[in-house]
């Protein structure tokens, strides 16, 4: 027996988050009875519906994709530029993001079926560490960058302590290649926290979340996480619980 909000999540309804608020609002059944205890269980044999259609049985799966530059990291796109589930049409299971990296910024990007490990991963109290590299307009000291160091207010929000360093500096063209690895994910964190120091970021590329790296991808092209590789990752996100 399982919590309701977990085999939904579990299922790829949603996270476990926004499982809880359709229950709430009475978007589910089991075995036909709309149910709105966050806490019910349920087994494989109970019919679970969600608006009137039963989950579905999906394997969950879970896949590195180096997201190129000028795709939105989302499963469906208003405006209709590319998303990242363009890149996966051989998939059939309901795969999405885990967090988001911006329209313009590419590089290491999970996808999965399993709202649970998304929530997991991206829970603010235990965030994996991840590393950007910024190419910044301008050459900056480590001195003018370690109010990032020693974590920085933004949009009035006391940011943690980050981890910098200057890779290369091009003084003749007036740019820097900078590795920033944090923890948190927070909207369009990296461009702020450079722009708060005077250098915007020109190019900004994800090249490692937790123990995973880029190595053997091209832009564009994924490939599918082992459950060492899985695990791995949920242990590096209790760590910090
Ligand atoms: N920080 C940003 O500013 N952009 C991203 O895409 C990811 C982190």
């Amino acid at each position: 027996m399982e919590r309701l909000q977990k085999v939904m999540a579990q299922a790829g309804v949603a996270s476990r988050r926004k499982s809880e608020e359709l229950i709430l609002a009475g978007f589910v059944t089991v075995n036909g009875e709309v149910v709105k205890e966050l806490g019910t269980k349920v087994s494989t044999s109970d019919v679970v519906e969600v608006k009137g259609v039963p989950l579905a049985k999906e394997e969950p799966v879970y896949y590195l994709f180096y997201k190129p530059r000028g795709v939105i990291s989302a499963v469906t796109d208003d405006k209709k530029r590319p998303v990242v589930v363009d890149y996966f049409p051989q998939v059939k299971e309901r795969i999405f993001p885990v967090g988001r990296l911006d329209y313009d910024t590419s590089g290491l990007l999970l996808l999965t079926n399993d709202g649970d490990f998304a929530q997991k991963l991206l829970h603010p109290s235990f965030e994996i560490e991840k590393t950007y590299v910024a190419k910044l307009k301008g050459v900056p000291t480590y001195k003018e960058l370690r109010p990032l160091e020693r974590g920085m207010r933004i949009d009035n929000y006391k940011l943690q302590p980050a981890k910098v360093n200057i890779l290369s500096t091009d003084e003749e063209k007036g740019h820097a290649i900078v590795a920033l690895t944090i923890h948190e994910g927070r909207n369009h964190q990296v461009k702020k926290m450079f722009e708060a120091v005077g250098f915007p970021v020109q190019k900004l590329k994800r090249e490692l979340y937790g123990n995973l790296t880029l190595a053997g991808l091209r832009p564009g092209e994924y490939r599918r996480l082992n459950k060492k590789e899985v695990t791995s990752l949920l242990q590096l996100a209790k760590k910090k619980d």
